[in-house]
């Protein structure tokens, strides 16, 4: 038996109980439309729609057309409604040992607050809004009051400069900006409002869509704080004084709910635009259907960050549209200790727990003392996203974390594709240790060449989507060009999407999400694309070219590698250079996307053309030997960038 045809099945205990059982395969490929307006009905519609799919349009599609709802009262207002509002919506836990539990009775009020005070500062439906803030709950209270108000939130993850920042607010036009004064960070507090400021500019500079900053106080630790009178205004003063009622109105289906900004093969990073009834329909019921999540019982958490998709899917519109019981920990894993997260699993009985790769390989490398130093008992389902996880960290999962009783979901999705597409799911899946097995129901999914024909089985070829899907993005913000081009090009005689990655079905039939055939790399679960790395590189004044690549690295998955070219004239550099150019990245870009390594060399690698050849570096940084080098213009380029590397 190969290793790859071992399989882990849910146990008799888990299928009895499973939410969903192997018939809702069937059920969805007989009438695919049929299985989504079902999923759909599981929300409240303030009009029903008249249709599921308008797709006259193609690519942009229309889900559920006639349809109108209110995203943020189907997350709160109907379970208070419904008799719930004394269950706890977020146990949050705050860095430094703080923590809140609210329920939903609560929550319905903080929004109605956030959505009045938001309203009285001009915010109206279709405006947009910057969100810049840490893990704290007020950022789900302010996006469920932009949803609740038919605003469309932008939030910008707050480990992102002042310049990306200041780039999103310009793209998006955004009227208000929502941050808090600090966020904590490994047990310190550190300042964020002052990025705002640095972001929004001062006279001629100044971002000129941005009527006001609502500052939320997290840290209270900057005496110096600065304040923009007329612009920024406290969040207990606005919010906290404004009314609980608020009366809301039902939007278009496809009303944008959220923009969000992600990195693609070139130019800036593009907001990805998602609306309202089709994302909350496939969010709300994949939540469902993969976590197996059960209503006033199941702790979920997801360990994600509201500034990724994934806390905007798992964290907020997916467990609050289902009434679940969530986390919300505003920290590090490591912080004060390595104990943490399986501190805040036994405290809180966590049982569905859904975290990243890289996490697991960390706490790998930590150790399983730690975690068998806990009663982890309470879990009963983990999940995987962001990366592949590779067949050892998988076990690893299963047996350390798990306690070889839980089932793994390996979800693979996108910022693009809005929630889950490729599951297994808990109680059917025979599941393969480092393999996403299969498309969810309702979704339809191909393995291809170039040409667009089926690969056999076992050979590698690009994933595409070949069905529309109701989570699917509606667009990039303001350029229909760039999403025909980015996603519906490649396939476009078939009008398939497109989605970035290599795949393979084993012999067996499961499926293998292999990662990007872009250039886009993938670190800790971040997505960062070399040629924004290149460029941030390159305003350097003493750095004339730069090649980035995604080097495999065993706990990050990719690590960031850069070689650069200095300008002419320079002959001398300082010893800290790799430092200093490591921190531009970090100012331009943010600490995420700093290489692990920096390379000064006297040529890069390239074709005739002029391309540089990314694979032949990548070859260098891996310690491999080289591939192919017979396009190169100057095969002996390797000569020198070898001698030069560290
Ligand atoms: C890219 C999307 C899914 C939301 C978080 C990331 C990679 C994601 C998996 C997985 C293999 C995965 C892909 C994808 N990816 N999940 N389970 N197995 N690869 O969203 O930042 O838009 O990145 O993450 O390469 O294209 P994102």
């Amino acid at each position: 038996m190969t290793e790859s045809s071992v399989v882990y099945l849910p146990s008799p205990e888990f299928v009895a109980q499973a939410n969903v059982g192997p018939e809702i395969y069937g059920r969805a490929d007989a009438d695919r439309l049929a299985w989504w307006a079902e999923q759909a009905r599981r929300l409240d519609w303030e009009t029903e729609f008249t249709d599921v799919l308008d797709w006259s349009n193609a690519p942009f599609a229309k889900w559920f057309p006639g349809g109108k709802l209110n995203v943020a009262v189907n997350c709160v207002d109907r379970h208070v409604d419904a008799g719930k509002g004394d269950r706890i919506a977020l146990h949050w836990v705050g860095e430094p040992g703080d923590s809140r539990d609210i329920t939903y009775a609560q929550l319905k009020d903080e929004v109605c607050k956030a959505a009045n005070a938001f309203t009285n500062l001009g915010v109206r439906a279709g405006d947009r809004v910057a969100i810049y803030m840490p893990m704290v709950p007020e950022a789900i209270i302010t996006m469920l009051a932009c949803a609740r108000l038919g605003a469309t939130h932008s939030v910008v993850f707050a480990g992102f400069s002042s310049a990306a920042l200041r780039s999103r607010i310009d793209d998006a036009e955004a009227k208000l900006v929502v941050t808090t004064d600090g966020q904590y960070r490994r047990g310190e507090p550190a300042p964020l409002k002052s990025a705002v400021d640095e972001a929004l500019g001062t006279g001629a500079d100044a971002a000129a869509s941005v009527a006001h900053v609502v500052v939320v106080k997290r840290t209270n630790h900057d005496p110096s704080l600065n304040w923009v009178a007329g612009r920024d205004v406290w969040w207990d003063d606005t919010v906290g004084e404004a009314s609980p009622e608020h009366e809301a109105e039902a939007f278009d289906s496809d009303h944008p709910l959220f923009l969000l900004y992600t990195s693609g093969t070139t130019g800036k990073p593009k907001g990805i635009v998602h609306g309202s009834g089709g994302y909350l329909t496939q969010t709300s019921s994949t939540f469902h259907n993969v976590f197996d999540h059960k209503e006033g019982r199941d702790v979920f958490w997801c360990g994600a960050d509201i500034g990724w998709v994934t806390g905007h899917t798992y964290i907020v519109y997916g467990p609050l549209s289902n009434g679940a019981t969530e986390i919300l920990y505003e920290g590090t894993p490591n912080t004060p200790n390595e104990h943490r997260h399986f501190q805040i699993i036994e405290k809180y009985g966590v049982t569905l727990y859904y975290m990243a790769p890289t996490l697991i390989r960390t706490f790998m490398k930590w150790g399983r003392a730690i975690p068998d130093a806990h009663d982890l008992s309470s879990l009963r389902l983990l999940g995987s996203v962001g990366e592949p996880i590779n067949p050892e960290a998988w076990r690893w999962y299963r047996d350390a974390i798990g306690g070889n009783r839980c089932p793994i979901v390996d979800t693979w999705w996108q910022t693009e594709t809005g929630s889950c597409m490729i599951s297994p799911l808990p109680g059917v899946t025979a599941t393969k240790p480092g393999a996403a097995m299969a498309p969810m129901p309702g979704i339809s999914v191909r393995i291809v060449d170039d040409n667009g024909h089926d690969v056999p089985r076992g050979e590698q070829g690009y994933l595409v989507v070949d069905e529309p899907w109701p989570s699917m993005l509606m667009g990039v913000w303001g350029d229909d060009d760039r999403y025909r081009d980015t996603y519906w090009s490649r396939f476009a005689e078939q009008g398939w999407y497109f989605a970035g990655d290599g795949a393979r079905y084993d012999e067996d039939g499961a499926l293998w999400v292999l990662g990007r055939v872009d250039d886009v790399m993938n670190v800790s679960g971040h997505r960062i694309s070399t040629s924004e790395v290149e460029s941030a590189l390159v305003t350097h004044p003493d750095v004339a070219e730069a090649a980035v690549i995604g080097a495999s690295d065993e706990t990050t998955g990719q690590g960031i590698v850069a070689f650069v070219i200095l300008r002419e004239g320079i002959t001398s550099i300082p010893d800290s250079f790799e430092q200093d150019l490591r921190n531009h990245v970090a100012v331009e870009i943010s600490p995420i996307a700093k290489p692990r390594e920096v390379n000064v060399v006297p040529e890069l690698p390239k074709t005739r053309s002029g391309k540089i050849m990314r694979r032949l570096l990548k070859d260098v940084a891996e310690g491999r030997e080289l591939g192919d080098t017979s396009t190169l213009v100057d095969p002996t380029v390797f000569e020198n960038i070898r001698s030069r590397r560290r």
